[in-house]
């Protein structure tokens, strides 16, 4: 286990037995500095962390473990969902690489990347497309499980999608059409595969991105559409005008169907409807997978991204709900920002059902959309940096950062280095950015 200081000071007595039964912290690592220094230096550690899990001997180029720990719990496998989260900024930054060689580097990522979802994609799995992990060496994981989960080809597309239009700026229109989108039916591609998958299959109900509950989820509605329409866009581009248009017509009747989630007698949108198995304590349905889905899904055209009023309701009560859960939350013990767990009721603890815990992708996920509000209202940036600066107390020293934080004790818990949350400081620090760049513009208007 693996030390971080601040944290003795919530269980001080605990905190000096550990520190005596083990190895030293690592090395200082932003201790004295505030959260926005602390995310600078983090965003680099981070991409050299997702960096060193691409680059395992024992893993087939292109596979992205979840992490490296292999057991309580085993998590040294590829997720469709997690790859493709994770690898969608690695686009992010092929597109913004200042030189030659970054750019290279990146393309070959994504190159690797781009040869393992496709023999994902044509290996005899139980569920097909809708198969949500991988072994590293490509082989499907063929025991129990909660199957399918169809955000995963979703998130697969949306990645290939923006990379495709990253290409088609550069002039490579033949690349895309060999290798990213080829029209044809069946379609040897890629991209066109998910599109085809998920054009037929949405109504189909899976399991949700927790992989817990069988049904109609809001973040797996949202994933698929925002699919449907880069593919629709990018289908139109390849001259491939009816599958563009098919494509759009099923993110429409997705759109009418998503009205659903929104639960005006709560007040906030709903993570499921339709269950038809698997857990089923989720009561309050309040969930933060809401908020990822408008980070993920979302396109900036107001449909349930994090400018619609029904998200920010949403965001706004996971923030109060979480605030009087855990005692890591409670007010006296003058920690910055709050801890988000996943959803209310979870009992998932990495290893066993005893309680649930916050997530460090929830509460980045917090920060994200604080950031995005800071871009019209400079109030909230303060607000957004005290859940990095809760992320950041948390931490371990060294700026790794695990699945959970124990919710009494404050360590990082489960999963180590877990890889998605990574992507997640990416992500949060390229918000953060935005949100600066928006306030800088604002003060010079004036
Ligand atoms: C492992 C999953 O990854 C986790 O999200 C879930 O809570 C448990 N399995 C139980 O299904
Ligand atoms: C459990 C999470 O619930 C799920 O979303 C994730 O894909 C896996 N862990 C792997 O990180």
């Amino acid at each position: 286990m693996r030390l971080n200081l601040r944290q003795f000071a919530i269980l001080p007595t605990l905190g000096l037995l550990v520190l005596m039964g083990t190895a030293a912290p690592k090395a200082q690592y932003g201790r004295k500095s505030g959260a926005p220094e602390w995310l600078e230096r983090e965003r680099h550690f981070a991409l050299r962390a997702i960096e060193d899990h691409l680059d395992r001997d024992d893993v087939t180029p292109g596979a992205v473990i979840a992490s490296p720990s292999r057991e309580n719990p085993d998590y040294y496998f590829h997720w469709v969902r997690d790859a493709g989260l994770v690898m969608d900024p690695i686009v992010t930054l092929y597109g913004g690489a200042e030189s030659a060689n970054r750019r290279a580097h990146y393309l070959g990522r994504i190159r690797n990347f781009l040869d393992f979802s496709l023999s994902n994609q044509r290996a005899r799995s139980l569920t097909g497309l809708g198969e949500p992990k991988f072994h590293v060496d490509g082989r499907p994981f063929d025991g129990p499980w909660g199957r399918p989960q169809n955000d995963g080809p979703a998130l697969r597309a949306i990645a290939f999608a923006r990379f495709a239009e990253q290409l088609l700026q550069e002039g490579q229109l033949n690349w895309v059409r060999r290798h990213l989108y080829d029209g044809r039916l069946p379609s040897a591609s890629v991209i066109k595969t998910d599109l085809e998958y998920i054009s037929h299959e949405w109504r189909a109900p899976s399991f949700d991105l927790w992989e817990e509950v069988l049904g109609d989820h809001f973040y797996t509605r949202m994933v698929q559409r925002k699919a449907l329409l880069l593919g629709a866009r990018l289908a139109e581009r390849l001259q491939d005008p009816g599958a563009s248009a098919w494509y759009r017509s099923q993110a429409r009747l997705i759109e009418r169907e998503m009205e659903k989630f929104w639960d005006p007698r709560r007040g906030y949108v709903i993570a499921t409807v339709n269950r038809r198995g698997g857990l089923d304590y989720k009561h309050s349905e309040l969930d933060v997978s809401v908020l990822l889905g408008a980070l993920h899904g979302g396109m900036g055209d107001g449909f349930f991204d994090l400018s619609d009023a029904r998200v920010q309701r949403t965001v706004d009560a996971i923030v109060n709900k979480f605030a009087s859960l855990y005692p890591i939350n409670e007010r006296g013990r003058g920690i910055p920002g709050v801890a988000i767990g996943r959803y209310p009721e979870d009992r998932y603890g990495g290893s066993d059902f005893h309680g649930g815990n916050p997530w460090v992708l929830a509460t980045l996920a917090v920060a994200e959309a604080y950031y995005f509000r800071a871009k019209t209202d400079a109030g909230y940036l303060a607000k957004a940096d005290s859940f990095v600066a809760r992320v950041m107390y948390h931490s371990h020293a060294d700026g790794s950062l695990s699945e959970q934080m124990h919710r009494e004790t404050g360590f990082m818990h489960s999963a180590e280095d877990l890889t998605w949350n990574y992507g997640a400081i990416l992500t949060a620090a390229a918000a953060r950015d935005r949100a600066v760049a928006a306030a800088r513009r604002f003060h010079r208007r004036r």
